[in-house]
């Protein structure tokens, strides 16, 4: 029979502590949900003693110049199932359930998950390996359930030379060139199918760029964190979301 052990600490449990460096190197894997306000140095802790990790970030630090060159070279990827399908905390029987974060799960609990959370790791997983199953371009023009794409098609940036993909379920499986697609296509991302060529974000790298409109002769590499995508429309220039950049591998 297993016998759970445990002690206090000492100290208070900060994890920069020498007391909780020291458990971090005797652990072969960190498995939490750190304060999303120090994400970045608890993930530099984790990383600066290469170890094995599962942790809950917010969907938005998969953008962090931090994190992002991380899961574009396949070092760091996502666990399965991101936003509300998460996590859920049980409420009490009598707390009302209301909008789309509320369920009754099969146990009858009533369960209020946040949709804006993601599993970060570097555990290898089956799921990850599993490519998504796409239209041509012309068969999601013509059939695709999402309006936008129907009526207006695949835009092509100004400042990239890479076309916009609104929806992850949207790419065309036959599109040779660079696409920009929202982040959350990382949750169905996987590495044999598509490459990551880089990040288009306005305001992730220099301050002093965070206006910066580039146009098309201006930009050369696509890990330029600074150049949010745009679309110039009736003349205006209109920065779309931050956009993950990729091309079909296969
Ligand atoms: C999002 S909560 C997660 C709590 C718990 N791990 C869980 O999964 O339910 C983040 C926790 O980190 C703790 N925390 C904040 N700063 C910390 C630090 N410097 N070192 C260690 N823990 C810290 C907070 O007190 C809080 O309990």
């Amino acid at each position: 029979m297993f016998h759970l052990k445990w002690k206090y600490l000492d100290g208070d449990g900060d994890f920069r502590s020498e007391e909780v460096k020291r458990l971090r190197d005797e652990a072969d894997i960190i498995v939490t949900n750190p304060p999303f306000s120090m994400f970045r140095e608890f993930l530099a802790w984790i990383l600066e003693a290469d170890k094995k990790f599962l942790i809950i970030g917010n969907v938005n630090c998969i953008t962090y110049k931090e994190v992002f060159p991380l899961i574009k070279d396949n070092k760091v990827w996502l666990g399965t199932g991101m936003g509300r399908w998460i996590s859920g905390f049980a409420v009490p029987d009598d707390y009302e359930l209301y909008g789309t974060e509320a369920r009754i799960n099969e146990d009858g609990k009533r369960i209020i998950s946040t949709n804006n959370g993601l599993w970060l790791t570097n555990l290898e997983h089956g799921r990850r390996h599993e490519p998504m199953m796409l239209m041509t371009m012309r068969d999601n023009l013509r059939y695709s359930k999402r309006k936008q794409v129907r009526e207006l098609g695949y835009q092509h940036y100004d400042n990239y030379d890479a076309i916009d993909v609104p929806f992850t379920e949207c790419i065309p499986d036959d599109y040779k060139g660079v696409m920009g697609v929202p982040i959350t296509f990382l949750d169905k991302y996987c590495p044999e199918q598509f490459e990551i060529i880089g990040m288009a974000k306005r305001g992730a790298g220099d301050p002093a760029l965070r206006t910066k409109i580039y146009t098309k002769e201006e930009y050369t590499n696509y890990s330029d964190l600074n150049a949010g995508p745009v679309i110039i429309k009736n003349g205006i220039p209109k920065n779309t979301y931050p956009r993950i950049l990729i091309k079909h591998k296969i």
